[in-house]
């Protein structure tokens, strides 16, 4: 054995489930706030338009299904709860998405209330500083709570001081009396998995080695987590595994299942699991995305499973697991058809699909027929090959991802040239032009994200329409503040719609903050000299 000697081992043999590393996770996240999205850990797949239409149909045709089969109690909501909810950005287009299907389908009169969780008070507040949720707040529709998957067993609703609570000890309103509704995205490959191998017929456990550069170690921790190195060895064990007779049951199956190779179990999620169906009274509705797989989990069993960093860490998913784990329980699952880019499951307790059809049918074609994994294959696609793509089928696109503003974005400089060119129709423009509205409410201001409002407001002065480009000018403004591009553009909208002193104010800015703005200088003196010959 080689030994590093600059290396410095953090914790020895430890079940992984058991390790520090799930700790060194929470503080990655805790210390880093809403910066963690700003570049680090990925959340586009889970956090845009398309997702979230995919979740609301299915969501309301669960209340549909509930309604019909009479188990919704009108004098109480329904609970939406969304673990470990990061940015924000999958809740608002969430909500959104579900009141605008309320409304389209004349079910206004249900009630819920979606719950943002999160185990660090840094995102909570950060949500419930944002303007998007206020109207939200205000009208009681959006609650926040502070929720760590691996305790918690009971939901505290900070704004309505409300419990949700399985604790027979607790008031009576504690107890929640319609289903519930948990959404689960990216959350369950960041909480404590094991690892189990099954090898010339003896069944181990994973025991992990943490270490880092000695460098890289403060307070004995890792400074960048990304820079941690985790490594198994494995224990001969046996079941009865975790003393839970559910949990237990699973590893079984597994055992039995599996001649020799590895397996990962999500032992944090499934007693995260657990609780929830006690607060949910035995009837929960739970969507989960993740990097996953439910379909080929014997493709991967013969690689060691491993966490693959990129600024937080994750490990993969097996929604078999959670499936049988529902099964056991009285509950019942359906898997997207393919596992490839993000694997999306539905799992219910207390229900079974044969039995709710109008849940079943937003299943199947929201997961499988033109679902969110589908539309983000085409997204990966038209990326890769847009640049032969028109401008008409940009806006098809772009209808077809909800009016995504990240397509938006990510096709805006191609936008911008074919309106240059004189082969563009002026009716795609039109239409361009009506959508736009469609992308900038869809736009979530998080920090260092792409300036949607800007590009918009550029993308209305290119075709000459400077009123509206002005509108979003200031949009801008209000969330990034000014800068002197934006000032410098505000000052050419002016100028188009004659008014010259107007112009020379947001030039006159432009310079201020910019003195070496050649061109605003530029304007300026251009400005002086027509206004002289006036
Ligand atoms: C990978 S991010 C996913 C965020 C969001 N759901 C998405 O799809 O972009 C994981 C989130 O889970 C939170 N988290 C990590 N450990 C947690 C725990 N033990 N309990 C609750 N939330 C946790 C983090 O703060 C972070 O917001």
């Amino acid at each position: 054995m080689v030994y590093d000697l600059n290396s410095f081992v953090l914790q020895k043999d430890t079940l992984l489930s058991e390790s520090k590393s799930w700790q060194y996770q929470k503080d990655f996240f805790n210390d880093q706030g809403i910066n963690a999205w700003a570049g680090k850990v990925p959340f586009y797949i889970t956090s845009n338009p398309y997702i979230a239409n995919s979740y609301a149909n299915i969501i309301i045709r669960f209340f549909q299904d509930c309604i019909h089969k009479d188990i919704y109690n009108p004098s109480e909501p329904f609970y939406i709860i969304e673990l470990g909810a990061g940015s924000g950005t999958f809740s608002f287009y969430v909500i959104k998405r579900l009141l605008e299907l309320q409304k389209a389908l004349y079910l206004t009169d249900i009630k819920f209330v979606y719950v943002m969780t999160d185990f660090t008070d840094n995102n909570i507040q950060y949500w419930q500083d944002h303007r998007a949720f206020h109207s939200y707040i205000e009208k009681g529709l959006l609650d926040f709570a502070r929720f760590d998957v691996e305790t918690d067993t009971e939901i505290n609703l900070i704004r309505s001081n409300k419990v949700l609570s399985a604790d027979t000890r607790r008031p009576m309103n504690s107890y929640v009396k319609n289903p519930l509704i948990v959404l689960a995205n990216y959350i369950f490959d960041t909480v404590s998995q094991d690892i189990f191998r099954v090898s010339q017929g003896k069944f181990q456990a994973a025991l992990a080695t943490l270490s880092t550069q000695k460098d890289n170690v403060q307070d004995n921790k890792p400074i960048e987590l990304e820079q941690l190195k985790v490594e198994f060895s494995y224990v001969d064990s046996n079941i009865p595994f975790y003393q839970d007779q559910h949990l237990d049951a699973v590893l079984s199956h597994y055992q039995n299942q599996i001649d020799d190779g590895y397996f990962l179990f999500p032992v944090g999620s499934l007693r995260c699991i657990r609780r929830l169906m006690d607060i949910s009274n035995h009837k929960l509705c739970l969507i989960t995305s993740d990097k996953g797989y439910s379909r080929y989990g014997d493709l991967h069993q013969q690689e060691e499973p491993c966490c693959t960093f990129h600024g937080s860490f994750s490990m993969m998913v097996d929604f078999r697991a959670i499936a049988q784990y529902f099964k056991q329980c009285g509950g019942d699952y359906y898997h997207q058809f393919t596992e490839q880019s993000l694997n999306t499951s539905v799992f219910l307790q207390g229900f079974d699909l044969q039995t709710m059809p109008e849940t079943r049918q937003a299943v199947e074609t929201f997961l499988d027929a033109f679902g969110h994994a589908t539309v983000f294959r085409l997204y990966e696609h038209i990326n890769l090959t847009k640049s032969f793509s028109t401008l008409e089928t940009l806006l098809t696109f772009l209808s077809t991802t909800q009016w995504d503003p990240h397509v938006f974005n990510s096709s805006f400089d191609l936008i911008i040239n074919q309106i240059r060119s004189e082969y563009t129709s002026h009716a795609v423009v039109k239409d361009l032009a009506f959508i736009m509205e469609k992308i900038a409410v869809n736009f979530y201001y998080i920090p260092y994200s792409i300036d949607t409002l800007f590009n918009i407001a550029l993308f209305f002065q290119e075709i000459g329409e400077y009123e509206k480009a002005l509108h979003y000018y200031y949009q801008s403004i209000n969330y990034y503040g000014k800068n002197d591009v934006t000032l410098y553009n505000m000052g050419l909208c002016h100028y188009f719609l004659n008014k010259p002193e107007r112009a020379l104010e947001m030039f006159g800015v432009a310079v201020k903050l910019n003195p070496n703005y050649i061109m605003a200088r530029g304007w300026i003196s251009q400005i002086e000299s027509e206004m002289c010959e006036q």
